[in-house]
């Protein structure tokens, strides 16, 4: 079955959205089936830029339907938001393209306040994704099925009144805006009534019909609540186990795609073995402008991890590697690369040579210059996996295809 799945392989931001564009175009159906507004895609058709944080990208070329799965948190105020925008930049959603799942749990205000006041050392994108994910494994979650019974503004009160209780820190000033607050949001919730729908029927069919589909991962594999950097990880499962609990279906995916950036970046606080201090990290950054996609922080960068990602490659079983922003390193004399850890954790390097010349929208493999083939051959050896797209700009079009992704 042509199904297919995209995974961040370090700590996201790799640049899953230009692949997932690609793809996109060519679905029936796309689930983003973990995590929330956390997430930022940004993808470039023609002259016009979408953003997308929630919604699955398939709403770009309109002829998807676009699943939010059960695994989501998702708050309502910021899918009308997103929709909106969306909207006036021509997309069209109707009930029979667009899909909430009634298990799918809500971020509520009460959430992002949460995340804020108790979420700084983590560095989170104060979402208000940890405590929503706390909220429905705690079993105090509100789902999405309270927006079709009516019985949303009883649910939110009466949870208001519970986190009054439980959490001290709120202050009454607080709380009397979270109360204020509810008419609009029960009108927003009432406004998004007609996508909320049951989508493992919809799945099934499409499994039946051997329809193509396309699961959309968000974040990267060590922001996995149990594979991650722990505690400096988001509260979801990022990995490959995400899809299937996050979506109610088993799909023997015909490519689970990993996006490798051709060095390593992170946002927030955590673990960085083979994070840089000096110049080079700054070149890193500014070549690569790497700055998040939803916080605008300025993301923190390193040396491409292979002992790193070999754990990733294990964990989410990638048979399909898109290598990406190689069009970077240009510049660099040397450039490191971790094979392994010495016993006090910091990484064993291997060393290999840079090259000069810009490779920016190189589509040609045998065109790049011989060190920057080498990098990319030595990573390909180390992994195991085949390299098989090689992301050389931002455009759609600078792109090197050394493997067809169909
Ligand atoms: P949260 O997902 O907002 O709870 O944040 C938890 C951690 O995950 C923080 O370190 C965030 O910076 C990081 N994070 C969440 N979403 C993304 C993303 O889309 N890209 C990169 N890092 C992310």
């Amino acid at each position: 079955m042509p199904s297919y799945i995209v995974m961040g392989a370090q700590w996201g931001d790799e640049g899953k959205g230009k692949i997932v564009d690609v793809l996109a175009e060519k679905m029936d159906i796309v689930v983003r089936y973990q995590g929330g507004a956390n997430a930022g895609h940004t993808v470039i058709h023609g002259d016009t830029k979408y953003v997308t944080h929630l919604i699955p990208s398939g709403v770009i070329s309109g002829r998807s339907v676009n699943i939010i799965g059960n695994g989501c948190v998702v708050s309502p105020t910021t899918l009308l938001e997103e929709m909106d925008i969306l909207r006036r930049q021509g997309v069209s959603f109707s009930p029979e393209n667009f899909i909430v799942s009634p298990a799918a749990h809500m971020v509520l205000p009460v959430h992002q306040y949460l995340d804020k006041v108790l979420n700084e050392k983590i560095g989170t994108t104060v979402r208000g994704i940890g405590p929503a994910y706390t909220d429905k494994v705690q079993r105090t979650g509100i789902r999405w099925e309270r927006a079709c019974d009516g019985s949303f503004e009883e649910a939110y009160r009466e949870h208001l009144d519970f986190v009054e209780k439980v959490y001290a820190i709120i202050e009454k000033k607080e709380m009397r805006t979270l109360r204020d607050g509810i008419p609009e949001l029960v009108r927003t919730v009432e406004s998004l009534k007609p996508f909320v729908r049951d989508a493992r029927p919809v799945l099934a069919e499409a499994v039946k019909n051997d329809s193509n589909m396309l699961f959309e991962g968000a974040q990267g594999t060590f922001l996995d609540i149990d594979h991650g950097t722990y505690p400096f990880v988001t509260s979801s499962n990022t990995s490959i186990g995400g899809a299937y609990t996050g979506s109610g279906i088993f799909l023997d995916f015909k490519k689970r795609i990993g996006i490798v950036k051709s060095y390593t970046t992170r946002v927030g606080e955590g673990p960085f073995p083979t994070e840089l201090f000096d110049e080079t990290g700054e070149t890193l950054r500014r070549h690569g402008n790497e700055y998040g996609a939803t916080t605008g922080r300025p993301r923190r960068c390193g040396w491409l991890d292979l002992a790193l990602l070999k754990q990733s490659c294990i964990i989410n079983g990638f048979n399909y590697i898109v290598f990406s922003k190689i069009s970077c390193l240009s510049g660099l004399k040397t450039l490191q690369v971790a094979v392994d850890y010495h016993p006090d954790g910091t990484p064993v390097y291997r060393e290999l040579p840079g090259w000069e010349e810009d490779v920016l929208g190189c589509t040609d493999y045998l065109a790049l210059p011989e060190n920057c083939r080498r990098y990319i051959e030595f990573a390909e050896d180390f992994l195991g996996v085949p390299f098989g797209l090689i992301s050389t700009g931002p455009d759609r079009d600078h792109v090197i295809e050394r493997q067809p992704v169909f």
